[in-house]
């Protein structure tokens, strides 16, 4: 039999009370997380939102005995009782209720509950495939309700901010036109218009411009974005943004919001204080010094360039490479000297993984360099390695030699392996960095043009304006555009947009869109630019990735209450999915075509 919910109130939820409510009369509902029955008494474990308290039902009290007596795993409970104190052999100092329970005077079942399809034990997890097609089930495991309360907090704490800071919150079409920014679009076909697509937004980047130019002056949205593109752990299709943009604004002081904005979050939700403003590197430092634009600075290993120490070297390896354009770098690797062959295998496999061709070791011992390519160096280029790597004896320093571009991509993949071999990535440290200076355009070889290298509505730096008519200065314009990384996650990016009409019709002229494509695709957009539009500037933190930091969540999918699969479906409800032959009709289209 299942009791009604009737007149019943809950008074307390089971996870809050404390000591200090001993003697107090509550009504709690939940779930039956576990039951025993041990001498002659049925002990509940009743788990709610905000955790879990002992309940005891005793013998006397036979209606509520007998319905104890039923209750199985996740049963939907409600207990009326006193909270007492437990005798000190059964206090539990490993959950916060743990030296009270309730004594139970009536318990009320107001549902039951099949076998579970999959364990909530977080010891024992089903894989996820499972786990995702029961994701309501999922989502009562304390871990994840953690994840998604905090993100709730982070939510919560940046709307305040963000308005306390005379921002306004203004949501922005979700149906809008195609204007692809990079990755694909997801479309929506229209009923009313044959042939015709809506567009669901790959970030509102247009609408918050169009919104400085309406007067808005600072804006936020907590925006879903939508993209198609190849899934990874960090990505989903669909993901929100803390989407910014603010008018008459430089640089600095987004830089200064931004970063007051994570003092704030992480002290009011982690209770950490941050250390700001964040550090500073230019792309082109970031790519020196750690061979990409996203470091994890949680710990220290750099890159070293070699070029020009080893300019005349006879090991013709590295000759007829620099005589090729290539660059020599290298990353000493701690007390690697003692790796095994099999080691320094598996670290070359990390480079052909990077699509490099290779890696060259070099141990240090008190002589200097000993095996690997040392006998191929005179004894000044040695010296000139480790003095440039900075290696002690005990180190290993691993050399690679090719373009620029690969040589930074292969040791990056280096540096993050060898960081998490040796245990040099500290646990609970935020290492936030701003990437700043990145060039404006980036020049793709195999089709012959300009591409934006990051976001074709940005500015140049003032002194790189008249760049934009010299075609061979193109590849040397820095765009006011920055990122934020934190321990190695690119967490945000923006730039300072242009506002005059004239540049950004010259931009997307170097990008080579044609009349029609322009008219077609950024029309409404160039147009409005011609009507007083104010200097103007922005950013988005990524939420998701956000919340995965400071949750330390592993997966993206861990902050999400309904993730897709990396394979981009929703496995509970079955997205994406056939549809009637009649909704075809409907949208003019032709099933199979
Ligand atoms: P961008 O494309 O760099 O910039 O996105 C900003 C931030 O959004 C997050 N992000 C994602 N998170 C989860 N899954 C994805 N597929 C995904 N793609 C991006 C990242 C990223 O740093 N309109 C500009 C912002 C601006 O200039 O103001 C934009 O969308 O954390």
């Amino acid at each position: 039999m299942i009791d009604n919910l009737g007149n019943l109130k809950r008074t307390d939820y089971c996870g809050d009370l404390r000591s200090k409510d001993i003697g107090k009369d509550v009504t709690l509902m939940g779930w039956v997380n576990s039951r025993r029955d041990l001498g002659g008494l049925i002990f509940i474990d009743l788990r709610d939102i905000k955790g879990m308290i002992q309940v005891v039902i005793h013998p006397e009290e036979k209606e509520s005995f007998s319905k104890a007596e039923r209750l199985r795993l996740e049963y939907v409970v409600a207990a009326k009782g006193k909270v007492v104190a437990r005798t000190p052999e059964n206090v539990n100092m490993n959950i916060p209720t743990g030296n009270i329970e309730i004594k139970a005077e009536e318990i009320y079942l107001l549902n039951d509950c099949e076998p579970l399809p999959i364990q909530l034990n977080e010891a024992a997890l089903a894989e996820e495939d499972l786990r995702l097609k029961y994701r309501y089930l999922d989502l009562r495991r304390p871990s994840l309700q953690k994840n998604i309360l905090m993100r709730h907090q982070i939510m919560q704490t940046m709307r305040n901010f963000l308005s306390q800071e005379g921002f306004y919150e203004i949501e922005t079409p979700i149906l809008m036109k195609s204007t692809p920014e990079g990755a694909r679009d997801y479309l929506v076909p229209s009923r009313i218009y044959p042939g015709k697509f809506y567009a669901l937004p790959q970030s509102p980047q247009m609408f918050k411009q169009l919104l400085m130019i309406a007067g808005f002056d600072r804006y936020f949205q907590l925006a879903r974005c939508f993209r198609d593109e190849d899934l990874r752990a960090d990505r989903q299709p669909e993901f929100t943004q803390l989407d910014i943009e603010m008018s008459f604004v430089t640089q600095e002081q987004i830089f200064d919001l931004l970063e007051r904005l994570m003092h704030t979050l992480f002290s009011e939700v982690l209770n950490i204080e941050l250390p700001i403003p964040f550090t500073r590197l230019t792309y082109r430092e970031a790519m020196d010094r750690f061979g990409c634009d996203k470091p994890d600075l949680r710990f220290a290993l750099e890159l070293s360039d070699l070029t020009s120490a080893l300019q005349n070297t006879q090991f013709q390896v590295f000759r007829s490479a620099i005589q090729q354009g290539a660059v020599i770098k290298a990353l000493c690797i701690p007390d690697g000297a003692n790796y095994s062959r099999s080691k320094q295998d598996e670290l070359i496999s990390v480079a052909k993984h990077q699509g490099g061709k290779g890696i060259a070791f070099a141990k240090v011992t008190e002589k200097g360099l000993e095996s690997g390519i040392s006998k191929f160096l005179t004894e000044e280029e040695s010296k000139a390695i480790i003095e440039l790597t900075q290696a002690n004896p005990g180190d290993l320093i691993a050399i690679v030699a090719d373009n620029y571009d690969m040589t930074s991509k292969v040791l990056a993949a280096l540096r993050n392996t060898i960081a998490e071999w040796q245990n040099l990535i500290p646990d609970n440290t935020f290492c936030f960095v701003w990437i700043t200076d990145f060039p404006l355009f980036q020049y793709n070889a195999e089709e012959k043009r300009w591409e934006p290298a990051h976001h074709m509505f940005t500015l140049p730096r003032e002194e790189h304006i008249h760049w934009l008519y010299e075609p061979d200065k193109y590849g040397q314009i820095i765009g006011q555009l920055y990122d934020l990384v934190c321990n190695g996650v690119e967490l945000s990016s923006g730039s300072i947009r242009c506002h005059r009409y004239d540049l950004q019709r010259r931009i997307f002229d170097i990008l080579g869109l044609s009349e029609q494509e322009l008219n077609e695709r950024f029309g409404f957009f160039l147009e409005a630019l011609k009507y007083g539009t104010p200097p103007h500037g922005g950013i988005a933190p990524g939420l998701d990735r956000l919340v995965m930091i400071m949750t330390r969540a592993e997966s993206i999918r861990d902050v999400i209450a309904f993730p897709k699969t990396l394979k981009a479906t929703d496995l509970m409800c079955g997205a994406p999915s056939e549809v009637s032959e009649e909704q075809w009709k409907e949208l003019h289209l032709k099933p199979g075509e």
